[in-house]
C-alpha cells in the first residue's frame, strides 16, 4: 500500500473517445475518496510541456458522465517524441509535486508513457480510450462501443434511402490501421460486404475489385434491392471515393461513397462505455494505491486486471477470427438463398 501517494497527474491524449469524460469523473472520484489531488493537464501531453495544470476538484466532474469529447482536450505531440519535451515534461511533473502520472488514450499514448519513464521515475497507469479497439490486453476500450452503435445508427438510416432507391452505398469506418470498428459494425447492419484489413491486402486490389463487380451484378440481377459495403479507411488506397469511381469507371457500376469520419468519435457515451469508463478509473487509482507502475488497466472476461504497458504495445489486438468467419458464413448463406 502506497501512503506516499498525495497528488496524480491526469490527461487524455490521441483520439478522443466517448467515455473519456467518465473515466476521468471515476478516477477524480476515487482519488478524492482516499485524499489524493488530481491535476488535469489540458491538451494532451502538450499539457505536460506548458506546465498549466488545473486542480481537478469534485465540482470539475459533475454532470460530465454523459458528454462525449474530453474536458481535459486532447492532441497528438509531436515534441513528446523528442528528448527535449520528455525532459520538460518530467520537470513538469516534478516540480508539480506529482507522485503518479495517469494517461487515458491509445497505443500511441502508452508508447509515450513507457518513453517519460527514462526521465522520470514516478508511477505511471495506462487507461485504454480509444474508438478502434485496437489495444492488445483489453477486450473492450473506452469509446469503442458508442462508435459501433453511432456507426450502425447512421447505416440504418442510409439503408433506408438506399432500399428507396434500390442503391449501392460503399461506407467508409475509422479505425486507424484495424477493422474492429468495420467487422462489428458490418455484421450488426448486415452489410452485403465487408473489406477490412482481415480480408483484404491492397495486393489484390485488382483481383478484388472483378470480384466486388461481380457480386455486385449478380446480386443486382436476382434481386432489386440495396448493397451496401462497409470499408476500413485506410484499407483500399484512395479510400470509398476511390472505390466508387473504379468500380463505375471499370464495370460502369453506379455507387455512392459515404465517408462518416469523425462522427463516431462523438455524441455521448452509451451504457458500456460509461460503465466500463468508470470500472476502469476507479481501477487505476487503486491500482497507484498497491503500488503498481507500468501498468495498463484492461477487462478480461468481464474481470477488470492490469496489463505490462510494454505487453499492451508490443502487438495491434486482432478481429476475433470467429466474428470475420461468422461474416462469411452469413454472405454465403445470403448469396445462396437471397435474403
Ligand atoms: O484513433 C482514433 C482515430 O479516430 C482513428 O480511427 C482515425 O484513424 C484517427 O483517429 C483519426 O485521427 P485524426 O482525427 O487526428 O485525423
Amino acid at each position: 500500500m502506497n501512503n506516499q501517494l498525495k497528488r496524480v497527474a491526469l490527461l487524455t491524449s490521441g483520439g478522443d473517445a466517448p467515455g473519456m469524460n467518465a473515466a476521468i469523473r471515476a478516477v477524480v472520484l476515487a482519488a478524492h475518496h482516499s485524499h489524493i489531488e488530481v491535476l488535469g493537464f489540458l491538451h494532451g501531453y502538450n499539457g505536460l510541456l506548458d506546465n498549466d495544470p488545473t486542480l481537478l476538484d469534485l465540482s470539475c466532474v459533475n454532470d460530465i458522465i454523459r458528454l462525449g469529447g474530453t474536458i481535459l482536450k486532447s492532441a497528438r505531440c509531436p515534441q513528446f517524441q523528442t528528448k527535449t519535451g520528455l525532459k520538460q515534461a518530467a520537470n513538469t511533473l516534478v516540480k508539480q509535486h506529482c507522485d503518479a502520472l495517469i494517461v487515458i488514450g491509445g497505443d500511441g499514448s502508452f508508447t509515450g508513457m513507457l518513453a517519460l519513464k527514462q526521465y522520470w521515475p514516478g508511477q505511471m497507469i495506462g487507461i485504454p480510450g480509444t474508438i478502434d479497439n485496437d489495444i492488445d490486453g483489453s477486450d473492450a476500450t473506452i469509446g469503442f462501443s458508442t462508435a459501433v452503435n453511432t456507426a450502425i445508427n447512421a447505416i440504418d438510416k442510409i439503408r433506408d434511402t438506399a432500399n428507396a432507391f434500390e442503391r449501392i452505398f460503399i461506407v467508409e469506418l475509422m479505425g486507424r490501421h484495424s477493422g474492429h470498428i468495420t467487422f462489428n459494425v458490418g455484421v450488426a447492419c448486415a452489410a452485403e460486404q465487408v473489406l477490412s484489413f482481415e480480408n483484404f491486402s491492397a495486393d489484390n486490389q485488382e483481383q478484388k475489385l472483378e470480384q466486388l463487380a461481380q457480386e455486385i451484378n449478380s446480386l443486382q440481377q436476382t434481386r432489386h434491392n440495396s448493397y451496401i459495403m462497409v470499408i476500413a479507411e485506410n484499407v483500399w488506397p484512395g479510400g470509398a471515393t476511390a472505390l466508387a469511381r473504379e468500380l463505375k469507371e471499370r464495370f460502369a457500376i453506379d455507387s455512392t461513397a459515404c465517408v462518416l469520419g469523425h462522427i463516431q468519435r462523438g455524441g455521448s457515451p452509451d451504457a458500456k462505455d460509461r460503465v466500463i469508463a468508470t470500472k476502469m478509473g476507479v481501477a487505476a487509482v487503486q491500482a497507484l494505491i498497491n503500488n503498481e507502475s507500468d501498468v495498463m488497466i484492461a477487462e478480461q472476461n468481464s474481470r477488470i486486471c492490469s496489463v505490462p504497458l510494454e505487453q499492451a504495445i508490443q502487438h495491434q489486438k486482432k478481429v476475433n477470427p470467429n466474428l470475420v468467419a461468422a461474416h462469411e458464413n452469413i454472405l454465403a448463406l445470403t448469396a445462396q438463398n437471397q435474403c
